[in-house]
């Protein structure tokens, strides 16, 4: 019985994770959950997986989550402290780390430092801190496994292979939902437009992140430190249709490829049973005569800035991506609120961009405070100086 915690449990990864969970009640015990404010489906979530530990945002959620708990045997925590309790259980064996944003930077690198698997879905982390995460992770000797669906597809390609025969990875993206739309009419773009994803039911700040391409961006990051390559060995192409999550040339021209249903109970699966394989016989097959053609397409950057703006902070190294991923993170949740056009979004991050001066990211603390100074630049752009994203 493997004992599983989920950070972000209330969340679009996180209620996947518990579907799984609940197909395989022989193999998977929840044991902690962290969440953020959503009581409502929190309650419903402990009174049905009964961990021993759960923690949420605040002092005031964790009152009033013990409130609505009545009588119920659970120790009830809060705060990023809570949220690292939750990642460090001794009960648990794996982490799945789905907190979106840079707040799940601290519980999950407490999870592989504790020595736990890590479930990996909050990309956040590796942009911001790739290389405090990665040593963590080798220091601990634990597994760090992908759950982006396109880094999970790349993993499975890789697996067997010896690293001198990989010449490049290739990360698909849907293309989102402004893929066709003309440049022109970037400008009147709705948060309704923005949050119709295509192919992918997910959480709204990735959502957004899907339609601006930073989604893509943040994940050729991500790549760079899962699978420790440069950027010229990460490429991009678009691929409307979400049925190859991602590919690997190799040196002698084959490519690797894994193809699924747009789904994240695969991935979420495949971390979860990791090395093994659960049977998902509940989930559609994948009928490649009745899905239609699959069309690929090159990125197109003018259109899509945010995924120029990612490969310069790649390029950049040290704190530039801490300094995107926070100026993203305001902007997302500013254009979210109406308080910003979608097109502020990649202006507002070049501008925070420019005006970085790039420092090395050997600790947890210069990152922590790049973050900190990006996302007071980002506000400080939108004229929001109080507001916090
Ligand atoms: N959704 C997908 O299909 C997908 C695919 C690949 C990767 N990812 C990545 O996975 C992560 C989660 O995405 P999502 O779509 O599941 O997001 P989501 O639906 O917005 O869920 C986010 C989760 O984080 C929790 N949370 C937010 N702030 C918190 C805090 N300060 N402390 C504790 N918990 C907090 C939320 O709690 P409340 O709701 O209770 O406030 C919720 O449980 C993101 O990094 C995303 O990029 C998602």
């Amino acid at each position: 019985m493997k004992g599983i915690a989920i950070l972000g449990s209330t969340g679009s990864v996180g209620v996947t994770t518990l579907d799984v969970v609940s197909r395989f009640p022989e193999r998977f015990r929840v044991v902690a959950m962290a969440a953020g404010k959503n009581l409502e489906v929190l309650v419903e979530q402990v009174r049905r997986f009964r961990p021993e530990l759960v923690s949420v945002a605040t002092a005031e959620l964790a009152r009033d989550l013990k409130t609505r708990l009545g009588g119920e045997k659970i120790d009830i925590l809060y705060g990023t402290d809570g949220a690292v309790a939750v990642a460090t259980h001794c009960d648990a064996q794996f982490v799945m780390s789905a907190i979106v944003g840079a707040a799940g930077l601290r519980p999950t690198l407490a999870a592989a430092k504790a020595g736990k698997d890590v479930g990996f879905a909050n990309k956040e982390t590796l942009v911001i801190a790739g290389e405090v995460m990665t040593r963590a992770v080798h220091e601990a000797g634990v597994n760090l496994l992908p759950v982006d669906s396109e880094h999970n597809a790349i993993f499975q390609c890789l697996e067997g292979r010896q690293r001198g025969t990989v010449k490049r990875i290739i990360l698909t993206a849907s293309g989102g939902p402004f893929l066709k739309l003309p440049l022109d009419r970037f400008v009147t773009v709705t948060v309704a437009e923005a949050l119709k994803h295509p192919t992918w039911r997910m959480g709204a700040k990735i959502t957004i992140d899907s339609a601006s391409l930073m989604n893509k961006g943040l994940e050729v990051i991500e790549a760079r430190w899962l699978f420790d390559l440069p950027a010229e060995q990460i490429s991009v192409v678009i691929h409307p249709q979400s049925v190859v999550h991602s590919m690997v040339e190799m040196i002698d021209g084959s490519v690797i490829a894994e193809m699924a249903i747009p789904d994240m109970a695969i991935p979420v699966a495949y971390a979860l049973a990791y090395p093994e394989r659960l049977p998902m016989t509940h989930l559609k097959p994948l009928s490649l005569a009745e899905c239609g053609p699959l069309t690929f397409e090159k990125p197109d950057f003018n259109r899509f800035p945010c995924l120029r703006l990612a490969f310069d902070a790649l390029n950049a190294a040290g704190t530039m991506p801490c300094a995107l991923n926070a100026a993203n993170e305001v902007m997302v949740a500013a254009f979210l609120a109406g308080e910003a056009q979608f097109l502020d979004i990649a202006r507002n991050i070049e501008t925070v961009m420019l005006r970085h001066s790039n420092q090395p990211a050997r600790t947890l603390e210069d990152l922590i405070e790049t973050d900190g100074w990006a996302r007071a630049q980002a506000r400080e752009l939108l004229g929001l100086h109080t507001h916090a994203a």
